[in-house]
């Protein structure tokens, strides 16, 4: 075919032959046989913890002997670093191996010796080879081994060149197949390109247990760890690092982070408090509402749901009384946080709505509260985290749901629950 019929890409199209059989003849008698559950032992191995408590949260609380874990991210964003850094921590427990397919030793060593790494259970082979490296890692044991990148490790089983789907995908698959077998824990490196001249890492997420992505912070040094996919724990934990002179560095408290840049009584910006993964967390929404040159005036969202904030303005035009209709609303969470819980509903209306008032909410306010279509506020969970999170950045008020208030009392802040949009607003917003 000439014409790519996804994209329309005249001459894109690149042969790839199959993968040469594994020696399984259909409907041959053997391989593995049923067993009962009960006769299953879970062997439970500890966790092994990484020191990097940052990465441990992410994980699920440590890594899992014989999973494997895809670290992804665009390039330069500190992929190498991370791990490196993980298996100096990770090496004085057993041995580590970096199987770096992109540096030399030399280049692996300079990063070393510039994060202080040098532990002598940490073994490096620079190599491109799946069949080499396989080998390699049968004869030092490894407890763990970090493959860097799956792009640029290719099988010689198969002709297609390196970083193509088929070989990403038989990389990846016979690496994490090595790992549940013999039990090291294994690290994968995939490249996010934008280009798309490489297989990504999202052709390998159903092989692998879990599925971490490295993303850059808009504008800052700020890199957020998500986890997308866990079989071994939460998905939705963020990690917040920092990149330094001498490597990652755990950024412990993030809210302080996110507020860092907040202005100080303007309308439109109000803090609410998130919870990322099981992490309370405090960040800035701002919202800025102006009159639309455009017969349907717009509606932008950026950190959150754009259809949820639509939802949300009409919510405040219908039980609120605001008269958005013929006015562009336009709502972000600044620091380049993602929002993707209902808690955040109830912040995005308070911004909106200050917005329109132009008047400022008070600076040691915090909101937060799921909006039903009804305009009535929602209970939602781990209200205590939030509120202790909120009074430990020092804000004295926060603006909450009624049915989470119950029983709930933190030194320091004063609980405001509410029912209705209407309350909330009255209680937000000076009038
Ligand atoms: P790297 O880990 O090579 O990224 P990736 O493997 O995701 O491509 O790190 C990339 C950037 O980090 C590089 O531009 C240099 C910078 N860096 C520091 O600022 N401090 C350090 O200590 C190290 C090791 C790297
Ligand atoms: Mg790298």
């Amino acid at each position: 075919m000439g014409r790519c019929p996804g994209c329309s890409e005249w001459g894109s199209l690149v042969e790839e032959t199959a993968a040469p059989s594994r020696g399984g003849v259909v409907g041959v008698v053997g391989g593995a046989a049923a067993k009962r559950i009960a006769d299953i032992s879970a062997d439970d191995r500890p966790r092994a913890t990484t020191g990097l408590v940052e990465l441990d949260r992410v994980l699920g609380g440590g890594v899992v002997p014989g999973s494997a874990i895809l670290v992804g991210g665009p390039p330069g964003i500190g992929k190498s670093t991370l791990l490196l850094q993980t298996l100096d921590r990770l090496a004085r427990g057993g041995s580590a191996l970096y199987v770096s397919a992109e540096e030399s030793e030399r280049q692996v060593k300079l990063r070393a010796e510039r994060i202080g790494t040098s532990h002598a259970n940490l073994f490096v082979l620079a190599e491109t080879s799946l069949e080499s490296i396989l080998s390699s890692i049968e004869k030092v044991k490894p407890a763990v081994v970090v493959v860097d990148s799956i792009q640029t490790v290719s099988s010689t089983l198969l002709e297609s060149a390196p970083g193509s789907v088929s070989q990403v995908r038989e990389v990846a698959g016979r690496l994490t197949a090595y790992a549940k077998a013999n039990g090291p824990a294994m690290f994968l490196v995939g490249h996010v390109t934008k280009e798309g001249s490489l297989a990504g890492p999202r052709v390998v997420e159903h092989v692998v247990d879990t599925v971490l992505y490295f993303e850059e912070t808009t504008g800052h040094s700020y890199r957020m760890l998500r986890a997308v996919k866990n079989r071994f724990g939460s998905t939705n934990e963020l990690g917040v690092f920092r990149m330094s002179d001498d490597g990652l560095a755990e950024v412990p408290n993030p809210s302080e982070l996110f507020l860092a840049e907040r202005p100080t009584n303007a309308s439109g910006s109000v803090v609410l408090a998130a919870l990322e993964g099981t992490r309370p967390l405090l960040v800035e929404a701002q919202a800025l509402v102006s009159r639309s040159p455009l017969g349907t005036p717009r509606r932008t969202a950026l950190g959150v749901n754009p259809a949820r904030t639509s939802l949300l303005v009409a919510i405040l035009e219908k039980k609120a009384g605001l008269a958005l209709a013929d006015l562009d609303v336009y709502v972000n969470v600044a620091g380049g946080v993602r929002l993707e819980e209902p808690a955040a509903d109830l912040g995005i209306a308070v911004a909106v709505a200050s917005s329109i008032f132009d008047k400022p909410v008070d600076a040691k306010t915090a909101v937060f509260g799921e909006v039903g279509l009804a305009g009535e506020i929602r209970a939602v969970t781990q209200a205590e985290a939030r509120l202790k999170e909120a009074a430990k950045l020092g804000f004295r008020r926060c603006v909450l749901p009624a049915a989470s208030v119950k029983g709930l009392s933190v030194k320091g802040i004063e609980a405001v629950g509410v029912k209705t949009l209407d309350e909330a607003l009255q209680a937000a917003l000076p009038r």
